[in-house]
């Protein structure tokens, strides 16, 4: 039977290639965000059932090198919904295939927009919080996100 429940969780993994090899010799930064793109979009619009925009990509952080040949593994939650919009958080972790040591090396979040077919922002399934962890996320995220319209405020007073 088709599953439409609102997932709100999902995992990637792959295998780090030869060709994102940077001039450093570890994977390239750049190819790490690209596949942080996609699985935050797949996970933001398999959550909504519906078509999602990017409207900011906050707290990049590259902890460590990941190497040529780690399995990397994308967790991406969906960690806050507001009225429309919506906040993915993605851990990933490097795992060297021979030894099994595994390294947490990137932390992000995306915050969506969900639109409808007039591209028109459109309400998002409100986020079912069970656990105390998702609670903490949950008001974490609603930190960041009052701190993001405090900065952009600022900002604009002094253009
Ligand atoms: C996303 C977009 C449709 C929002 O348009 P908008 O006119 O700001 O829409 P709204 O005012 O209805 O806001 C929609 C949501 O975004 C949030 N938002 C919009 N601008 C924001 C800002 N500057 N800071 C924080 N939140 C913001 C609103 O709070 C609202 O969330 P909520 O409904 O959960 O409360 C528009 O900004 C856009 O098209 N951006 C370009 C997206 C894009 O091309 N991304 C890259 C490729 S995917």
């Amino acid at each position: 039977m088709e599953d439409n429940k609102n997932k709100s969780t999902l995992i990637m993994a792959e295998i780090m290639p030869h060709e994102k090899e940077n001039f450093g010799g570890h994977i390239h930064g750049g190819y790490i965000l690209e596949v942080l793109d996609r699985v935050a979009y797949a996970c933001a619009v398999r959550y909504c059932r519906n078509y999602c925009v990017t409207l900011f990509v906050d707290e990049v952080q590259f902890k460590e090198p990941i190497q040529v040949g780690e399995l990397v593994t994308f967790l991406a939650s969906v960690i806050y919904t507001g009225k429309t919009s919506l906040e993915i958080g993605i851990k990933v972790e490097a795992e060297n295939l021979l030894t099994g040591v595994k390294r947490h090396t990137n932390s992000c979040y995306f915050m969506f927009v969900a639109l409808d077919e007039n591209k028109k922002p459109i309400r998002v399934p409100p986020l079912e919080i069970k656990t105390e962890d998702q609670k903490r996320r949950f008001k974490e995220a609603e930190n960041r996100i009052k701190i993001r319209k405090k900065v952009q405020e600022e900002k604009k007073k002094i253009k």
